[in-house]
């Protein structure tokens, strides 16, 4: 159970943990003293009991570290909407990269941000691999290539255009992207790849924000649900699962691309 009690050293009975818990985990006694009683493991460890009581009064195990600093309870101080959205608009998918690894210091950084992420439940039951050997990643961009040529669904979209790239790159799968993040879920339900979706946006995102690049690999995906079996050549088993390629950007963008803007239903 990872909130173990409140420090009545500490506690002023504000009631703010009975009133923020999801799962209504704490109670009220006789009007002047909060308890917390989870008898059936229901706290989902999102921790907002602890972001939010003002005395720090939650005592707690097993959930990582929580942070204070300026302006946590005001992102917008932090980053603007207009720095946002532009951050946003210059957020490219690389398809060329530098040969060069990136250090494991900033791919920590990467891991970091994306576990980070929201997920249903807070359940936070995804897991990560990332593979940065160059042979390995041949060998499974060939797998990819093979699958998805020789499948009947996807072989005239990509069967071509793979081909063509094998003639610029040793795995075209993954344009020669010096890493390949993969996240998996053992979840079959459709929050599991929701949950992926997530957190591969974070690192994303969070990969641009330290000058390295990444694209999203559905193929890797695609092909591995037509036959699971690569999944042995990555060297993990899931029933979902979500790919990226990171690295440095070979490439200079002079402006963003065109994006017409779909009409809201409900908006004018
Ligand atoms: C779920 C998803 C899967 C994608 N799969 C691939 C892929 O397999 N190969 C690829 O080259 N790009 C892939 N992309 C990148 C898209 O083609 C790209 O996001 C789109 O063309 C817009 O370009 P931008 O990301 O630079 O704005 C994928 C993107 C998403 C969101």
């Amino acid at each position: 159970m990872p909130i173990v009690e409140i420090d009545y050293e500490k506690c002023t009975f504000c009631g703010t943990c009975i009133r923020v818990c999801p799962r209504r985990l704490f109670n009220e006694i006789n009007g002047e003293k909060v308890e917390y009683g989870d008898p059936k493991s229901m706290c989902i460890r999102c921790g907002h009991c602890v972001a939010r009581c003002p005395e720090d009064a939650i005592i707690y195990e097993d959930m990582g570290e929580s942070y204070e600093f300026s302006d946590v309870n005001h992102p917008e101080r932090i980053l603007s909407y207009e720095n946002l959205f532009k951050f946003l608009q210059a957020h490219r998918s690389i398809r060329r990269y530098k040969k060069e690894k990136v250090s494991e210091e900033l791919l920590q950084k990467v891991f970091k941000a994306m576990q980070w992420a929201p997920t249903g439940r807070n359940m936070r039951s995804e897991s990560f691999i990332i593979i940065s050997d160059e042979e390995q990643l041949k060998t499974l961009s060939d797998a990819i290539q093979k699958t998805l040529t020789e499948d009947k669904s996807w072989g005239w979209l990509y069967g071509e255009r793979l081909a063509n790239l094998a003639k610029e790159f040793r795995s075209p799968v993954y344009f020669d992207a010096p890493h390949l993040i993969i996240v998996y879920s053992q979840l079959f339900t459709d929050i599991g790849i929701q949950n992926i979706a997530n957190i591969i946006t974070y690192g994303r995102l969070a990969a641009h924000s330290l000058g390295l690049g990444t694209c999203w690999n559905g193929w890797t995906q695609a092909a591995i649900e037509i036959d699971p079996k690569i999944m042995k050549l990555a060297g993990f088993r899931a029933k979902k699962l979500g790919a990226f390629t990171i690295g440095y950007p070979d490439v200079t963008f002079y402006r963003t691309p065109p994006r017409s803007f779909k009409h809201v239903k409900g908006l004018t």
